[in-house]
């Protein structure tokens, strides 16, 4: 019982639309109305700049790391490692569901990526780090976020199922979801990278020169 209204917690943490609330309440818009329509850091940086579009990113990859570790509040998890495992992905993945649900902003919020990257950082950190290094790397190749998050995803699971040899079944799952989200959740940019319209960053300009 603790365990479902902890997931229920996480859910309603990976709720609160970071975007939506800054646009509205800073701005007087709803960034769900401009540039692509998502509800996450990037669209924030593009339509509001980098300032909020850092602020976004932080809380969003806070809400992951927070609703991850709400599994402290039941001791009974810090010593039990693969129930804590197990509980932890329940937790995590609630709160991604809530960040591209949100029951606080209509079920229409962003793609998860931030949120997935905080849950990744409270159970496998240095996974996470990995696939932040192939997010930066295909970000500096291409200058696309959304094929940058989409390969950092699929990066996931390959670090967990081949680099690292994760034998843990749970985890292998689990990276095959976090691969299967990404690009679930990315369609929309899949479609718009192969027509040639999708945007890019601006902020390695320079190779332009
Ligand atoms: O994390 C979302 C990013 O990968 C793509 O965002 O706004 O370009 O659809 P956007």
């Amino acid at each position: 019982m603790n365990e479902l209204l902890l997931i229920v917690l996480a859910y309603l943490i990976g709720s609160i639309p970071t975007a939506v609330w800054v646009s509205r309440y800073f701005f007087d818009i709803d960034i769900r109305d401009y540039g692509s329509g998502n509800a996450g850091a990037t669209n924030t940086f593009r339509v509001l700049g980098s300032k909020w579009g850092s602020f976004v990113m932080v809380i969003d990859i806070i809400k992951g790391v927070v609703a991850t570790s709400l599994y402290i509040v039941l001791p009974y998890y810090m010593a039990d490692e693969w129930a804590r495992t197990n509980l932890m992905i329940g937790l995590g993945l609630s709160a991604v569901i809530g960040h591209i649900f949100p029951i606080w902003a209509g079920f229409r919020g962003g793609k998860g990526v931030a949120t997935l990257l905080g849950m990744a950082v409270a159970i496998q950190p240095l996974v996470a780090i990995c696939c932040i290094g192939v997010f930066l790397l295909v970000l500096y190749l291409t200058r696309f976020v959304s094929l940058s998050s989409i390969l950092a995803g699929i990066s996931f699971m390959v670090f967990i199922l081949f680099i690292f040899n994760e034998k843990e079944p749970l985890y292998r799952i689990f990276a095959v979801l976090v691969a299967l989200m990404v690009v679930l959740t990315h369609q929309k940019n899949i479609g718009r990278i192969l027509k040639g319209t999708e945007s890019k960053v601006p902020i390695l300009k320079y190779r332009d020169r």
